[in-house]
């Protein structure tokens, strides 16, 4: 697939097949994560691929607890976009353990050497997790950018002994699309690009 094509239609999937993913296509996720523009090519990034039932059942369970007052208080969405959008995030909280994998972006605070910095940080896991979203869209494969699951960060940190100088950032919840991928709704080019000096 084109990159172009692919960029075009890597709408946020929540709704997912629950076929696990092979080991081959998340590494070579992870691989095109890897190949991102990075700070001095520090290459502070580390992912965690969590595709263990048992795990994300447990995780699942506490993200969960934590969204419940936010759905049982959520109004509906100020239209049909923003509706579908949050009741994709609910569907999506609400069958964490179902989703075949969950990949957490993390990073280490290592940039630049002589006084790193927390800023720089998101700077390595930013474009790394968007090639790799992109990477799986061109792959047929599904994923959706999170935080919400940043309520259950303890235990995924105790259940998967995850040391304490990596910081997580986004948790992309990856599989096969159980919807059609959509064009993506952005604003046109000729709003937001300026040509040398504002008006
Ligand atoms: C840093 C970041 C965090 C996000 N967190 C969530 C989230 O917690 N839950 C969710 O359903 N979508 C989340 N998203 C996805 C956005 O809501 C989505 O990309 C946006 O609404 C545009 O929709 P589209 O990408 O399908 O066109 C996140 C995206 C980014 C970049």
């Amino acid at each position: 697939m084109d990159v172009f094509t692919a960029m075009e239609t890597c709408t946020a999937m929540r709704y997912f097949k629950e076929d696990p993913l092979p080991k081959e296509d998340l590494e070579k996720m992870i691989y095109a994560a890897t190949r991102a523009s990075n700070p001095g090519n520090s290459q502070g990034w580390e992912f965690l691929v969590i595709d263990d039932p048992e795990t994300k059942t447990v995780v699942g369970e506490k993200v969960l607890a934590g969204m419940a007052p936010f759905f049982e208080a959520r109004p509906p969405g100020k239209d049909g976009v923003e509706e579908r959008m949050l009741a994709g995030a609910e569907h999506l909280a609400k069958n964490f353990a179902k989703v075949p994998a969950w990949i957490v972006c993390m990073a280490r605070m290592v940039y630049p050497p002589q006084a790193p910095t927390e800023s720089f940080m998101h700077s390595t896991i930013y474009p790394a997790a968007q090639n790799m979203i992109v990477a799986a869209r061109s792959m047929g494969i599904g994923t959706c950018f999170t935080t919400f699951p940043g309520n259950a960060e303890p235990e995924i940190r105790e259940l998967c002994n995850v040391p304490d100088d990596l910081h997580m950032f986004v948790y992309v919840a990856v599989g096969y699309p159980e919807r059609e991928f959509m064009p993506v709704k952005r604003k046109p080019v000729d709003e937001v690009l300026t040509w040398n000096r504002y008006k």
